[in-house]
């Protein structure tokens, strides 16, 4: 696992381009299984969990090529509908794969998938409304054995607005003679771009940004390109950052509708923002405020893949916030971390009231999941002297070498490589 060695302090300056999502890719991905022939991603992102599910399908026999930043995908060759436990269990998002094999192929046999560790995380959403559709499910020995031998379209009523379940429902539906409506889905953006990638192959599905999705069997898919949307979480990253830093910076790529709840936090906070189109600029010359409260919730509420960066800010903010997370049990484990450098925050249950501090101070800490990862970083730049963040590659499952971009911005920071 590698480290991060930071010299803390710097205000950031610059300009920097927003990669393509994670969590759009990740199903996106899965959906190229649906079709048997070439699709071309472009602007693909060499995340450690976008690259871990080319390996999936490349497991299961389909060709993936990388070249520079546009990903050939042809699952015309896929000869096998398993996934062993050795790739489903590095990432959360292998059971997407699930839905799109039992589409194509009427059958799927996954291991348990695996993922950050901030909480239980179970699939019983996902296995609800396959089996809601007709799927006879036996899970045995750390595996799920799909039959979709008698698939049918049907209603499925969502008990949560499972973002992964509604991604991995409308995949399994699309091949569904006549209308399959799953109630209560997610409404979260990269749902949107899944379908809308979906419906450039020719899938037939509406509603996507809302809470009813209604999908009509098609006979195939074609092939065809895409290129998904940016990583709203890496954006609210880099902002949080600068609000906590002070500087200027400009962010280039963002789809700013989509964090329009973390802007409208930082609203009449610490920063002047303006946006144009695309692109955001943020200028910060005072100390970020306190916010009274925030909540995680489901899109269009405050992301729970912010809540541990926001956290990090509110720690050197003037007065005391207080943050409620509703999502994961477990998405507070970093701030034992925070606190070696000072922070002030006291956790119970699912509610951290943080009282801001002027200074942070350089500590070595660990990053034990990707977002708390990546407060711990912001938590770096900020802090007074060194901070060395152990086992960053957590960090790396949804950001391309952070460091870079934060060197662009002018934090002092390196990588160690550790064995
Ligand atoms: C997705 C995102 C993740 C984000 C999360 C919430 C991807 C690849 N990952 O994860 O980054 O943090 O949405 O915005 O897009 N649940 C169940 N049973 C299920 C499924 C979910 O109880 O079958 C619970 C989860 O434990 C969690 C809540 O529902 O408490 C939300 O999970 P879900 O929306 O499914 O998140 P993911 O799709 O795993």
């Amino acid at each position: 696992m590698d480290s991060f060695y930071i010299n803390g302090g710097n205000k950031l300056f610059g300009e920097l381009e927003i990669g393509t999502s994670k969590n759009a890719v990740l199903p996106i991905l899965a959906g190229c299984i649906l079709c048997d022939k070439k699709v071309i991603l472009h602007k693909f992102p060499k995340y450690q969990d976008t690259l871990n599910m080319l390996k999936i399908l490349q497991s299961i026999g389909a060709s993936c090529e990388l070249i520079d930043d546009v990903a050939i995908i042809d699952c015309q060759s896929i000869n096998k509908c398993r996934i062993e436990t050795e790739l489903a269990s590095k990432l959360r998002s292998s059971i997407f794969t699930l839905g799109a094999m039992l589409s194509r192929f009427k059958k799927a046999q996954i291991a348990y998938p695996g993922g950050c560790a901030i909480g239980a995380r179970p699939i019983d959403l996902h296995i609800k409304g396959l089996q809601g559709l007709g799927v006879k499910i036996v899970d045995k020995h750390g595996f799920l054995y799909c039959d979709g031998s008698n698939m049918k379209s049907g209603v499925i009523n969502l008990d949560f607005p499972s973002v992964g379940a509604t991604e991995n429902l409308i995949m399994t539906s699309v091949f569904l003679k006549g209308k399959t409506k799953i109630i209560n889905c997610a409404r979260e953006p990269e749902i949107v771009d899944l379908v809308n990638f979906l419906n450039c192959l020719g899938a037939k599905i509406s509603g996507a940004g809302t809470s009813v999705i209604e999908i009509d069997g098609v006979k195939n898919l074609n092939g065809g390109e895409y290129t998904p949307i940016s990583d709203r979480i890496i954006a609210g990253t880099y902002i949080i950052a600068t609000c906590m830093c002070g500087g200027k910076i400009t962010l280039k790529n963002v789809c700013v509708d989509n964090i329009s709840s973390l802007l409208s936090k930082l609203k009449n906070n610490c920063c002047k923002m303006s946006i144009k189109g695309a692109k955001i600029s943020l200028s910060v010359d005072r100390l970020p405020k306190a916010i009274s409260k925030i909540e995680t919730q489901v899109f269009p509420g405050f992301p729970t893949d912010l809540q541990p960066q926001i956290v990090s800010m509110l720690s050197v903010a003037r007065g005391t916030s207080v943050v409620v997370e509703n999502l994961f049990e477990s998405r507070f484990k970093y701030v034992s971390e925070l606190k070696k450098l000072g922070a002030d925050i006291i956790v119970n249950g699912n509610t951290a009231v943080i009282k801001g501090i002027p200074n942070l101070y350089g500590a070595q800490v660990q990053s034990f999941d990707l977002r708390g990862g990546a407060a711990m970083v912001l938590a770096g730049i900020v802090a007074k002297g060194y901070t060395i963040v152990r086992d960053v590659n957590h960090i790396d499952r949804g950001y391309f070498c952070i460091e870079d971009d934060l060197k662009k911005l002018g934090v002092d920071i390196e990588r160690i490589k550790e064995v």
